[in-house]
Formats: structure tokens, C-alpha cells, sequence
């Protein structure tokens, strides 16, 4: 398959998911435990950060536990990550920024990768490198959905689709989702470190019960 077909796959991975938990372990431990919550919940997506030495070891550990999770790695910033995320399980991953580099390594490696972009010269050089699926970050900071539809207007004959993070939340994952140019939306908002740290569990239950709500509404 191309690296654009990859990516054009990934985007049907992502709409079938919809809203991805933007994830930062300590340990196996806490992703397994926040796993079982995912999958008892309904909300069967993660992006695991490489934020924290953890990461390779949770994709690993997701990966065995949960293989019908749909599961990413995120803050992906060199080539060696990618690697680590795809001999982990990972089947994606993204990072805040495009690095043509890893975008490279990824196309040499056949893995789906989305870069994070936020200005129309972003988009026009992660396409040109074979990407139709971006992540926008940060997406609220940067002016949100009134620079999302600016910015993508001029591309819509691209089949471009976007993943916006960084400042979504359950106020405002409605309205980001209800715009065709958005696939999916991801956040931390659903199962913070520091929760996930001190035990919050039924806390975050709540978040994730919520947002799968959320998608169950919008599928009617
Ligand atoms: C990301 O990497 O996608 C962001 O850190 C998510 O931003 P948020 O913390 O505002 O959800």
C-alpha cells in the first residue's frame, strides 16, 4: 500500500473511533488499568505519548491485552520512535509538529504517520510528503474551528481530513466533530496524568463514559 494510501486508511480508522484519549502512563500498570476502562466503556481508542519512558512498554502491554483497541502512539518526534511505537503494536502515530524527517521514516517503514499542522504551508508540505490525515495542534490556542475552516477551504479537493488537539474538551468535541474536515478529535481531558497518578479512576471512568456518549449522540 502507498504512504498515502496508509493514510487515507487511517482516516477511516479515526472516524470509526472518533474521539482519541491523548495518554501519558507512569507505568504498564496504569495503562492496563486504563485500558480495561476504555474497552468496558466503549471507547476503544488510545494515543500513548512518548511524553514518559513508559510508552513503549504500554503500547506493548495494550497491545497484548486489548488487540481490538484502536491504537496509536503520540509525540512521536524521531525516527527511532516511530520504530520503537511500530515493533511495540502501535498501527499509527502522530505528533504535534511535522517533521519531514519522520514523516520520511514513516513512508520508508509503510506506517501510517499524521503530523501536526496548524498554518496552510504545514498542509501543503505534509501532502506533498503523502499525508492526508493531520493532526491540528494546537488547536484551540490557534484559533480553533474559525481557523480550521479558513485554513482548509482552500484544500477540500484534497480529501484532506484533520484530527484537532489541544484544547478540546466535552464543551466544545461536538462542534469540532460536526465539521466534515474533521475525522476524529483527541485530548488529555479524558484520563490526565496526575488522575491516572493519584487513583482518580472513577473520575475518569466518568470522562470516557461521556465522551462515548457523546459519539452515540452524534451517530443518530
Ligand atoms: C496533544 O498532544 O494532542 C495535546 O497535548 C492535547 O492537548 P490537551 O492537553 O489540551 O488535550
Amino acid at each position: 500500500m502507498s504512504f498515502r494510501a496508509l493514510s487515507q486508511a487511517l482516516t477511516e480508522k479515526l472516524s470509526r473511533v472518533r474521539i482519541i484519549p491523548v495518554l501519558s502512563f507512569h507505568d504498564s500498570e496504569e495503562a492496563l488499568r486504563l485500558g480495561e476502562i476504555l474497552m468496558e466503556s466503549g471507547l476503544c481508542a488510545a494515543e500513548v505519548t512518548f511524553r514518559t519512558e513508559a510508552a513503549e512498554g504500554a503500547i506493548r502491554a495494550l497491545r497484548k491485552a486489548y488487540p481490538g483497541l484502536c491504537l496509536g502512539a503520540g509525540t512521536v518526534l524521531s525516527v527511532e520512535q516511530l520504530t520503537r511505537a511500530m515493533d511495540a503494536g502501535a498501527e499509527f502515530a502522530v505528533a504535534p509538529g511535522l517533521n519531514p524527517e519522520v514523516v520520511r521514516g514513516a513512508v520508508e517503514r509503510d506506517f501510517a504517520f499524521a503530523p501536526g499542522v496548524c498554518t496552510p504551508s504545514e498542509i501543503e508540505l505534509a501532502y506533498s510528503l503523502g499525508c492526508v490525515t493531520m493532526k491540528f495542534f494546537p488547536a484551540e490556542a490557534a484559533g480553533g474551528l474559525t481557523l480550521l475552516k479558513a485554513m482548509s477551504a482552500p484544500y477540500k479537493h484534497l480529501g484532506i481530513r484533520f484530527m484537532p488537539t489541544g484544547g478540546v474538551t466535552t464543551a466544545n468535541a461536538a462542534a469540532y466533530l460536526g465539521v466534515k474536515e474533521v475525522v476524529a478529535v483527541g485530548g488529555t481531558w479524558l484520563a490526565k496524568a496526575e488522575d491516572m497518578a493519584a487513583g482518580k479512576w472513577d473520575l475518569i471512568r466518568q470522562n470516557v463514559v461521556a465522551a462515548a456518549q457523546l459519539i452515540q449522540s452524534l451517530e443518530k
